[in-house]
């Protein structure tokens, strides 16, 4: 058996790349488009930890509009409302990373695999089917359910309820170094993909391993 009971993938960032939103934000802003995918995921997280900390949440879908609009105002761009639906659009049909496809591909047979992420289900929902991948999961988790933002702990416990296996049992995985922490406070096995090649975060919480990508991970897991 293997030393983990459960895989949790994170899933925008880690799974999806954010940053597919970028062909289409270079259509309608030639030039801006990178500036735009990141300074929207930047204001997207903020949101998302700011409605935690407010206790006023909304669901991703919401935050991730606001988000971009509040992107759009700050990079001076001329939208229009239809330029915004484009782009939430697009996101909800983020691309799935190769390595990613790969390793989910490895490890379905041997392992139980699920996703938690901020998501709602139903953009989550939307990526997963846009890439053909629904047939992988054990669980697709939202925070929806718990009504609060990671890295709260309410949101780590729900794999731990759902699939009823014990924290220290799960095998947790995300590019985000700040979910990686979080998921560590918890008391998973944390897998950070250090994707952008970022230094550790300052959160005493470090991951148990650290990857360049998800290549990596079937032979970690076993
Ligand atoms: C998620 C964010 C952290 O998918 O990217 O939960």
């Amino acid at each position: 058996m293997a030393q983990q009971d459960a895989v949790v993938f994170d899933a925008y960032g880690t799974l999806f790349d954010v940053h597919s939103v970028m062909a289409t934000a270079e259509r309608l802003f030639p030039g801006r488009g990178s500036a735009l995918s990141a300074l929207w995921r930047t204001k997207q997280l903020e949101y998302s930890w700011l409605r935690s900390l407010m206790q006023r949440h909304a669901d991703f879908n919401v935050v991730t509009r606001q988000a971009l609009q509040y992107a759009c105002a700050s990079l001076k761009l001329d939208y229009s409302p239809q330029a915004l639906e484009e782009l939430n659009h697009a996101y909800r049909t983020l691309a799935v990373f190769a390595d990613a496809r790969s390793a989910l591909d490895h490890l379905r047979d041997n392992h139980r695999l699920a996703i938690l992420s901020n998501g709602a289900p139903d953009m989550i929902g939307a990526a997963v089917v846009h890439n053909g991948l629904a047939d992988r999961f054990d669980a697709v988790l939202s925070v929806e359910d718990v009504g609060v933002f990671k890295p709260d702990p309410r949101v780590y416990q729900l794999p731990v309820d759902r699939l009823g296996i014990a924290a220290n049992r799960i095998a947790f995985v995300s590019s985000n170094g700040w979910d990686a922490a979080g998921a560590s406070a918890f008391g998973f096995r944390v897998f950070w993909v250090n994707r952008g090649k970022a230094p550790e975060e300052g959160l005493d919480q470090p991951p148990d391993h650290t990857l360049a990508s998800l290549d990596a991970l079937p032979a970690l897991l076993g």
